[in-house]
C-alpha cells in the first residue's frame, strides 16, 4: 500500500517538472490538459502503477480498469509504459509519438525521454536496462537488453543502445558510443526541457 501511495507522489513531482517547463501566460492552468498531451500518460502511467502495486486481491479486482486505461491511452497518443516499469519522480515525456517502455525498465529520477524512445529486452538475453538519475533519451533512441545505463547520461536520437553506459557522458550512434570530451550533465546545460 505505502509504495501505491508513493506511486501518486511521484506523479505529483511529474506535473511539478511539466509545469516548470512551460512558460507562463495568464490563466494558463485553465489549459493545463492542453499544454503537453504526454501528462496523460504521467498520469496513466502512475496510477496504474499504484493500482498495480495494490496488495491483492485488490490488485486483481482493478486489473479491467489498468487494462482499459491502458489500451485507451495506446490508442490515443501511442504510448505503452507498463506499469511493472519503475520510474522515478520527475518523469518526463517531451511530445506525443510511440513510446514503450517494457516491464523490469528500472530509472531513476528526473528521466527524460522523447517521441519514439523504446526500451525493453533484447529478446536475447533475459533483463531489462536499468537507467540511473538524470538520463536523457533522444528521438527514437532504442536501449534493449539487460544493460545498466549510469547517471547524468545523454542518449543521442536514433541511438541503439546495448552495452553498459557510463555515468556522465553522452552516447551516440549504431551501435552507441560514447561521444569524447562530454559532459551528460544536460538539466543546467543547452539539453533543457525547452528543446
Ligand atoms: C547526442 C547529442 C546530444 C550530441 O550533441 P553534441 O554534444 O552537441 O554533439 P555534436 O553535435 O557536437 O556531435 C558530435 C559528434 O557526434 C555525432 N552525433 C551527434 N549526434 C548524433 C546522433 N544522434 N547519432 C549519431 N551521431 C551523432 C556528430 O555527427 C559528431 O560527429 P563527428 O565528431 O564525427 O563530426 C545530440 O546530437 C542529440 O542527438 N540530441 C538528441 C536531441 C533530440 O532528440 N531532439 C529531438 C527534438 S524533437
Amino acid at each position: 500500500m505505502r509504495e501505491s501511495i508513493e506511486s501518486i507522489r511521484y506523479l505529483k513531482a511529474d506535473l511539478k517538472r511539466v509545469w516548470g517547463a512551460q512558460e507562463p501566460f495568464p490563466f494558463a492552468f485553465l489549459f493545463a490538459p492542453f499544454i503537453w498531451l504526454t501528462v496523460w500518460s504521467n498520469i496513466y502511467y502512475r496510477v496504474g502503477r499504484a493500482l498495480y502495486l495494490l496488495p491483492p486481491p485488490l490488485r486483481q479486482l482493478f486489473s479491467p480498469v489498468r487494462l482499459i486505461q491502458k489500451r485507451l491511452l495506446q490508442l490515443a497518443t501511442g504510448t505503452d509504459i507498463s506499469e511493472r516499469a519503475d520510474i522515478g519522480p520527475g518523469f518526463f515525456i517531451a511530445h506525443n509519438g510511440t513510446l514503450v517502455i517494457g516491464q523490469g525498465v528500472r530509472a531513476g529520477k528526473n528521466f527524460f525521454v522523447r517521441q519514439g524512445v523504446t526500451l525493453g529486452g533484447d529478446g536475447v538475453r533475459s533483463g531489462h536496462p536499468q537507467f540511473g538519475d538524470n538520463v536523457m533519451l533522444g528521438a527514437n533512441a532504442v536501449v534493449i537488453g539487460p544493460i545498466t545505463v549510469g547517471s547524468d547520461v545523454i542518449v543521442g536520437a536514433n541511438a541503439v543502445v546495448t552495452r553498459e553506459v557510463p555515468s556522465d557522458c553522452v552516447v551516440a550512434g549504431v551501435p552507441a558510443t560514447v561521444l569524447p570530451g562530454r559532459s551528460g550533465k544536460w538539466a543546467d546545460k543547452k539539453h533543457t526541457l525547452k528543446d
